[in-house]
């Protein structure tokens, strides 16, 4: 089978030869394990931390390594009470750039189609929804007549803030490249937005969509677009940190841009760095939601599937250059 190997750490932004396409023996299965392969692989901005070589919040992957990813795949053999061959299951992190893996139940979730379609496990009812729900819920503790900022706006993480904040009576704000991408926010029910390219003075926009100043932020881009927010804080702004996807290319250096900490002050705003992994206690219930939600239809997701597992690599790296346009997925199997 074939396996996507880490060759080097990337310098600035990461490169397909970042990567090495390897043939390796099919894994065995062990007592107590499954031997499933994979349809769909996930890409996420979060790989660009596990193949830097600095410290992040988990172990990174090392040159010579498997590359990190999750993936819904179908089983092939179990030895698992309750999983068959046949089953789909859902793996977040652990599946790897791989066609094929042998996995113990604890890191795989059953995939129950009734509840959503397999891409869905690795979008809404997967890392990315209990992203949304706490990041904006718990973190930013969103009220209802809030107006909220979204960056990177028309992705995965981005459009499900957008549609919890619209579901928990708030007033969501797009952040996003083009006007395409800000037109399908506005299908997804976004009262408002910018398309950032082709805005000049950003702070300026923003102030006029929000008067009142902005009330919660969900920044997952940080650099220009984070700038603009920061000027335009409500009193008791609530601001959540949630990824720094414009940072791929300088990823080992500071964001360079103002601070902001009269505005802070001023506002008695609150700035609180966010990590899904920290609420997994949370997860069962918030994912029981989300899936009520989706199932009333009150969230849709744009999917973008990339054909091909030999084009993981260059799929990620798009991630980073704002080509997808919605949750990317790589389709490596039937
Ligand atoms: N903290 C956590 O636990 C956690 C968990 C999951 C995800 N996240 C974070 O959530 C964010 C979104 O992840 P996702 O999986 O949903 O990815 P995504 O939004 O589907 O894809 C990445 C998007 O980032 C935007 N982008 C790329 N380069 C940019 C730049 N230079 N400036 C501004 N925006 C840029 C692009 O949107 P535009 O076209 O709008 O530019 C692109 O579509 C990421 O920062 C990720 O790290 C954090």
């Amino acid at each position: 089978m074939k396996q996507w190997r880490l060759r080097s750490h990337p310098e600035g932004m990461p490169q397909v030869a970042d990567w090495e396409l390897c043939e390796a023996e099919t894994p065995r299965l062990r007592p107590g394990t499954v031997r499933a392969r994979a349809l769909l692989h996930d890409v996420a901005p979060y790989m660009r931390g596990r193949i830097s070589g600095r410290a992040n919040y988990a172990a990174g992957v090392t040159p010579g390594q498997v590359m990190t990813g999750g993936a819904v795949a179908r089983v092939e053999e179990s030895d698992v009470e309750g999983i068959v061959p046949g089953d789909l299951v859902v793996s977040d992190f652990q599946f790897g750039w791989q066609e094929q893996a042998v996995l113990e139940p604890a890191v795989l979730r059953k995939v129950d189609t009734a509840l959503g379609p397999p891409e869905a496990w690795l979008d809404v009812l997967g890392l990315n929804g209990v992203t949304a729900y706490f990041g904006l819920l718990h973190t930013a503790e969103m009220r209802a007549g809030d107006d909220v900022v979204v960056s990177a706006a028309a992705g995965s993480v981005g459009q499900l803030v957008g549609q919890i904040a619209g579901i928990a009576g708030g007033r969501a704000i797009a952040l996003t490249s083009t006007p395409e991408k800000l037109a399908w926010c506005r299908e997804l029910g976004f009262a408002d937005g910018l398309a950032y390219r082709d805005t000049g003075d950003l702070a300026a926009e923003l102030g006029r969509l929000c008067p009142h100043g902005v009330d919660v932020f969900f920044d997952n881009s940080a650099g220009a677009l984070h700038d603009a927010v920061m000027r335009n804080l409500a009193l008791g702004a609530r601001i959540t940190i949630c990824g720094q996807v414009s940072l791929a290319g300088r990823f080992d250096e500071p964001d360079m841009g103002e601070r902001f900490l009269r505005q802070i002050m001023i506002a008695r705003a609150r700035i609180q760095g966010f990590l899904a992994i920290d609420h997994a206690a949370g997860y069962d219930t918030a994912r029981r939601r989300l899936g009520r939600w989706l199932k009333e239809g009150r969230i849709r997701s744009r999917y973008d599937i990339v054909d091909g597992f030999g084009r993981l690599p260059e799929a990620l790296i798009g991630l980073f250059e704002s080509d997808n346009f919605g949750k990317r997925l790589v389709r490596s199997g039937e």
